[in-house]
């Protein structure tokens, strides 16, 4: 059975994670969530001190990347629970800090070639979907199916805060939206590996679409390059 690589990028709190997952599963592929690698990477600048609102040792962190020990488990149905050095951190790397910060931490070139270093090794057995800003640019170039996803801002926003008030975190969503969309500008804007759509990608913009409806069209894609 022919095995493709899905890449799948686009801006934050468009359902990228969710889509993914369901591929994956349907098609008993890999999943592998990129963001949550960049996040796993924030929470130990924060944890070892290296980060906050006010500073950032860019130097500690990278004189310790080595340091950082990233892994995706399986546990009963999940496929993507997250280990940074042996713990598990998939609710903690979802916060509001990390949020904030994580975008400084993605833009750091050494911190992006460590960790796509990691996702192409990954991907060498295809099989395999990811996430994330710069899958279909520059981790899988030559993946067989790209696509871009986006959705307005608003409705982005009301994903997320519903998201994290569902988990019990007091947010406000203001504070959310300008989460997001300074997030959109920082991703969109860096100098290394900015968000660019690839030129052979799909764009599917969801504002409008259910989940089943975003999964039907995207499965009709999917087959179609495997029928190829
Ligand atoms: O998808 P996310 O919101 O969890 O991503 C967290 C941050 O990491 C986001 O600000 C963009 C960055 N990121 C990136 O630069 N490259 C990726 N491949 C994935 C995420």
């Amino acid at each position: 059975m022919k095995k493709i690589i899905i890449a799948i990028d686009g801006h934050s709190s468009t359902g990228k994670s969710t889509l993914a997952k369901q591929l994956a599963e349907a098609l008993d592929y890999i999943y592998v969530d990129s963001g949550a690698m960049y996040r796993a990477v924030t929470l130990y600048a924060l944890e070892q001190g290296f980060i906050s609102d006010k500073k950032f040792d860019t130097d500690a962190l990278i004189s310790n990347i080595e340091n950082v020990n990233i892994e995706f488990k399986k546990e009963g149905n999940n496929p993507t629970v997250l280990f940074l050095n042996n713990k598990e951190v998939s609710s903690k790397i979802r916060g509001m800090e990390v949020s904030n910060l994580v975008s400084k931490v993605a833009a750091l070139p050494l911190v992006r070639q460590c960790l796509v270093k990691e996702q192409r090794k990954m991907g060498q057995h295809k099989g395999i979907v990811m996430d994330g800003r710069d899958i279909g640019t520059v981790v899988f170039p030559d993946a067989a199916l790209k696509i871009f996803m986006t959705a307005s801002a608003q409705t982005r926003t009301q994903r997320r805060f519903d998201e994290l008030t569902a988990k019990g975190e007091q947010v406000d969503f203001d504070e959310v939206y300008e989460n997001i969309t300074s997030r959109d500008h920082k991703d969109s804007t860096r100098a290394d590996s900015p968000l660019t759509q690839a030129k052979d990608a799909r764009v599917l913009d969801n504002s409008q679409l259910t989940q089943n409806e975003q999964f039907d069209l995207v499965m009709e894609w999917v087959n179609t390059i495997l029928e190829q």
